[in-house]
This record gives C-alpha cells, sequence and structure tokens, in this order.
C-alpha cells in the first residue's frame, strides 16, 4: 500500500549490513501510515501537503479558509459563539512544542479550559502529518483582526450537561479510550484517515452522535462506487443534499488522493462486518 512506508532510516537500519539485521518485527512496528505525500524532502511539498492537512482536518472548515477567525456557530445563538480564533494572529506566541500540546492534546498555552476545538480527532494525526502541518501554519502571514472570547449558550450548556461532549482534555481522553475498530495492516491508513478526519463529527468509534450524525454502519447501504461519489462531491445516496456533509465533502474530501479515499471506502465497507 502506498501510504505505508517503512521507515528504515529512523531505525537506523538503512546503512547496515543485511547479515546484522534482526529479524522482521522492528520494521513492522516502525510501519508508518500517513496521508499521501507527507514523506518529502522537498520543503514546497511538505508546505503544499501541510496545507491540505489543514483542509483534512478541519482547520480551514472552523477557523476559516484564510485561517482569520470565524463564528462557528453563527446560525445557532441557543448553543452560543463558538469564536474560532485568529489563528494567523495566535501563532506568534506558539513555539512548537506548545503548538503541539494545543493540537494534539488540547491544552492552549495559557492553560484556560478550552472548548470545541477537535484535539480529540487531532490526537491521531502521525508526526509526518503533523510536521507538515505546522511547516505550513509557520508561512501562513499574521492578518485580520482577534475574535472575541468565545460564549457558551443555554444549548451548549445542556450538552455538556446530557454528555455529549466536554472540554478538549476530557474529549482527547475519551476518543483515546474508545477507537474505530482496528481490522489490522491492509485496513490501517483506511482507518486512520477516518480517526483524523470523521470521528470529528462521527464520534470516537464512528458510531455518531445523537441527533446529529449517523453510525458509519450505514456505509452498508452505500456500494463502494456510491461511497466514493460521497466523499468526492458530496452528493448522497437516497437524499442528495446532507448539509454539513455534502459541504465538508466538497471542501475537505474532493482533496482526499483516490488511494486515500479507496482505503477510506474499503475499511468502512469492512467495519461494517467487524465482531460485535
Ligand atoms: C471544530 C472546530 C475547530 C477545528 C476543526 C479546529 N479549531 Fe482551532 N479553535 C477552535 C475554537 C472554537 C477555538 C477557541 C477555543 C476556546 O477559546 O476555548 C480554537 C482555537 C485555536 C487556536 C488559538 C489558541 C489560543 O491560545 O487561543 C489556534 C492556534 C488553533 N485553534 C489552531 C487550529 C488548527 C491548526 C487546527 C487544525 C489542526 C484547528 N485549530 C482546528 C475551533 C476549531
Ligand atoms: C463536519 C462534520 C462531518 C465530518 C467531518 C464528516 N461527516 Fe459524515 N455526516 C455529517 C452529518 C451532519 C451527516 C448527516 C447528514 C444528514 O443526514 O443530513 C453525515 C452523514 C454521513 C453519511 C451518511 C449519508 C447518508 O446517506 O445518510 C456517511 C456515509 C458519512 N457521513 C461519511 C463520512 C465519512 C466517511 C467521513 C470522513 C471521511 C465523514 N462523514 C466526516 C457530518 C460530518
Amino acid at each position: 500500500m502506498r501510504g505505508m512506508m517503512v521507515l528504515l532510516a529512523l531505525a537506523g537500519l538503512a546503512g547496515c549490513d543485511q547479515a546484522e539485521r534482526k529479524p522482521s518485527t522492528i520494521e513492522a512496528k516502525l510501519v508508518a501510515i500517513t496521508y499521501d505525500g507527507a514523506i518529502t524532502k522537498d520543503p514546497a511539498a511538505l508546505v503544499a501537503h501541510g496545507e491540505r492537512m489543514a483542509a483534512m482536518l478541519g482547520c480551514t472548515g472552523c477557523h476559516g479558509k484564510n485561517l482569520q477567525g470565524q463564528n462557528v456557530t453563527d446560525g445557532d445563538p441557543n448553543f452560543g459563539d463558538m469564536n474560532a480564533s485568529n489563528v494567523t494572529l495566535a501563532l506568534a506566541s506558539y513555539d512548537d512544542p506548545a503548538l503541539d500540546k494545543l493540537i494534539r492534546h488540547g491544552v492552549p498555552k495559557d492553560g484556560r479550559e478550552f472548548w470545541f476545538m477537535a484535539a480529540e480527532s487531532h490526537q491521531f494525526v502521525g508526526d509526518q502529518d503533523y510536521a507538515a502541518l505546522v511547516a505550513y501554519l509557520r508561512t501562513v502571514k499574521p492578518a485580520g483582526k482577534p475574535m472575541p472570547p468565545i460564549r457558551n449558550g443555554p444549548g451548549f450548556e445542556r450538552d455538556v450537561a446530557a454528555g455529549l461532549f466536554g472540554n478538549t482534555i476530557e474529549m482527547v481522553r475519551r476518543f483515546k479510550a474508545s477507537q474505530p475498530t482496528d481490522l489490522g495492516p491492509t485496513h490501517a491508513l483506511g482507518r486512520y484517515i477516518a480517526m483524523t478526519s470523521c470521528t470529528e463529527c462521527h464520534n470516537s468509534a464512528l458510531q455518531g452522535y445523537p441527533d446529529f450524525t449517523p453510525d458509519l454502519d450505514i456505509a452498508g447501504s452505500y456500494s463502494a462506487a456510491e461511497l466514493t461519489t460521497l466523499l468526492t462531491t458530496g452528493e448522497g445516496k437516497v437524499k442528495k443534499d446532507l448539509g454539513l456533509m455534502t459541504q465538508t465533502a466538497k471542501h475537505r474530501f474532493a482533496k482526499l488522493t483516490p488511494n486515500e479515499r479507496a482505503a477510506v471506502v474499503v475499511y468502512l465497507k469492512a467495519r461494517v462486518d467487524r465482531p460485535q
């Protein structure tokens, strides 16, 4: 599979004599799963991959195409104002370790309780894809105005009380403890893409959220070709316009490579038959 690469160099095995090589298991552990194009020595290609990751991971979906921030819940004042920050301004005060803590652990540098950002899904982003994302973010120039702090409305408080979601630290913990079924190495890329790109809305093990998203078992009612169409154009099988799903597919999943899209389609179809 193209998405799987054995990192011999990292293992220090690259220059080793065949005869000295200890058997197999070492390499098996070092298989790095990445989106296509993460492993490159060309700095421009790395930045381009990082820009695609910013779309794939929803950074631009929530923070706006130019990353200058927006109120993600503008259409639902009862929920509150989930003001996704102006990333271009915030970045200057984040060094690389602090940025990693924010993005993959859900902990901002001022230590405040942090909400709504999809750190629960981003925690699964591998080091290569993450390095590309940061390489891209570091090219973005500061622009625009700061966003006001988030405001929690009654709908927000109700969902939190119902246990539907929590702050980013709680969500990271929750998603770590309950992950999409592991169907082995042949499905590793598909599962990785689902964990980093679908769990944000379809929940930790792809079981869906009540009144929001279906369990991705619904993939069983789609043919592989129909699922491929959904993840390319956003067009559903029965209901053509699936609202947020259609928008997300157009802005994000249209950017999957054919190899990545096939991997996630095959994984979701196989997951339907997992042992319960
Ligand atoms: C689901 C929406 C969502 C997604 C996806 C998302 N963010 Fe955020 N982000 C937010 C919100 C909301 C805040 C403000 C949260 C708060 O103040 O509690 C925020 C805050 C931030 C901040 C400012 C931190 C600070 O100290 O104020 C940065 C930087 C940031 N996000 C970067 C990113 C990057 C990079 C990605 C993609 C990997 C990303 N975000 C994905 C919603 C999102
Ligand atoms: C930003 C949120 C969001 C993300 C991310 C997301 N989805 Fe969805 N998805 C939705 C919503 C909302 C629905 C329900 C749409 C409806 O029924 O109107 C949905 C529905 C679906 C459906 C059912 C379509 C139907 O015919 O009822 C499938 C299949 C699906 N999503 C697959 C995926 C896959 C695969 C991924 C990751 C590659 C993904 N989604 C990521 C929000 C999202």
